[in-house]
């Protein structure tokens, strides 16, 4: 009997189901989101502002939390997605643990995002809006602001994401991507031999990224190295296990 290979969206399903309750004790995945954080920071004009507060932001792939709870004191909203429900499942309990959880400015759904009317994503916006108060919202949500780290190179078809994220902002609203880059060769090495499964793309090209933004219809773009993560991988094809830098890019585009 044939057997049928199990799809990328599958393997991620799996894998980050079995990573979700160890993922935030890894120091590693802790420092890049922080640094993430500090370049979205830089980046994105409300942070340096001081209208942050103003902006209703969605995460894609936002896996544990990491960056939304970094993020969400600085915002109005932030709606994570994610196709994992180990991952979603540590996000929550993070939300239960918040003083008043019935007052959190942020939630997270299990979406595999493709359109900007999802009703997840919908309901969950719905859901923040009117824990702030707001009342009589009859047009779909849409946010001021995506973001996604380290998720991107995850994703089968890029051209595709981009397109639905821009669907999702409001006009004037911003993308603040973070993910490393393919480098050449060595970036494989980014992923441990037992994690590379379900990876769709050893890092992402900036030629490639500012090719794909700009055809989707962004403006003001820019893609430029963000970070750069310094972290051990281990011994493959004659070179010893070592300490390797990783350079990561954030690609910004504004909707207009
Ligand atoms: C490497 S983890 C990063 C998680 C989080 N952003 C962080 O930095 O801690 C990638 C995450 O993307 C999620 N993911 C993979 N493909 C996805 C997709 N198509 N849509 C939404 N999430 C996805 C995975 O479940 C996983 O939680």
């Amino acid at each position: 009997m044939a057997t049928i290979a199990p799809s990328s969206l599958e393997l991620n399903q799996k894998r980050f189901n079995e990573d979700a309750a160890t993922w935030d004790s890894n120091k590693k995945h802790v420092e890049s989101v922080e640094k993430a954080f500090e370049a979205i920071k830089r980046n994105i004009p409300a942070f340096g502002d001081g209208s942050s507060k103003n902006l209703d932001v969605l995460e894609i792939g936002c896996g544990t939390g990491l960056l939304s709870f970094l993020l969400a004191p600085h915002v109005r909203s932030l709606v994570g997605v994610d196709t994992s429900d180990g991952m979603l499942a540590a996000f929550n309990s993070k939300v239960a643990a918040l003083p008043d959880p019935s007052k959190a400015n942020l939630a997270a759904v299990n979406v595999l995002v493709q359109e900007a009317d999802d009703v997840h994503v919908q309901g969950a916006a719905a859901a923040l809006a009117s824990r702030r108060g707001e009342t009589g919202h009859d047009q779909p949500y849409r946010f001021d602001l995506v973001v996604s780290h380290l998720t991107l190179h995850h994703i089968p078809s890029m051209p595709a994401v981009f397109a639905t994220m821009y669907q999702c902002l409001r006009s004037g609203g911003w993308i603040a991507l973070t993910d490393y880059e393919d480098f050449g060769p060595d970036a494989i090495a980014f992923h441990p031999m037992d994690k590379r499964e379900g990876v769709e793309r050893h890092g992402l090209k900036k030629e490639e990224l500012e090719m794909i933004i700009d055809g989707t219809g962004f403006n003001e773009i820019r893609v430029e190295k963000a970070f750069v993560l310094r972290k051990e991988v281990e011994a493959e094809g004659g070179k010893p296990a070592e300490e390797r830098d990783f350079p990561f890019l954030i690609s910004i585009g504004q909707r207009s």
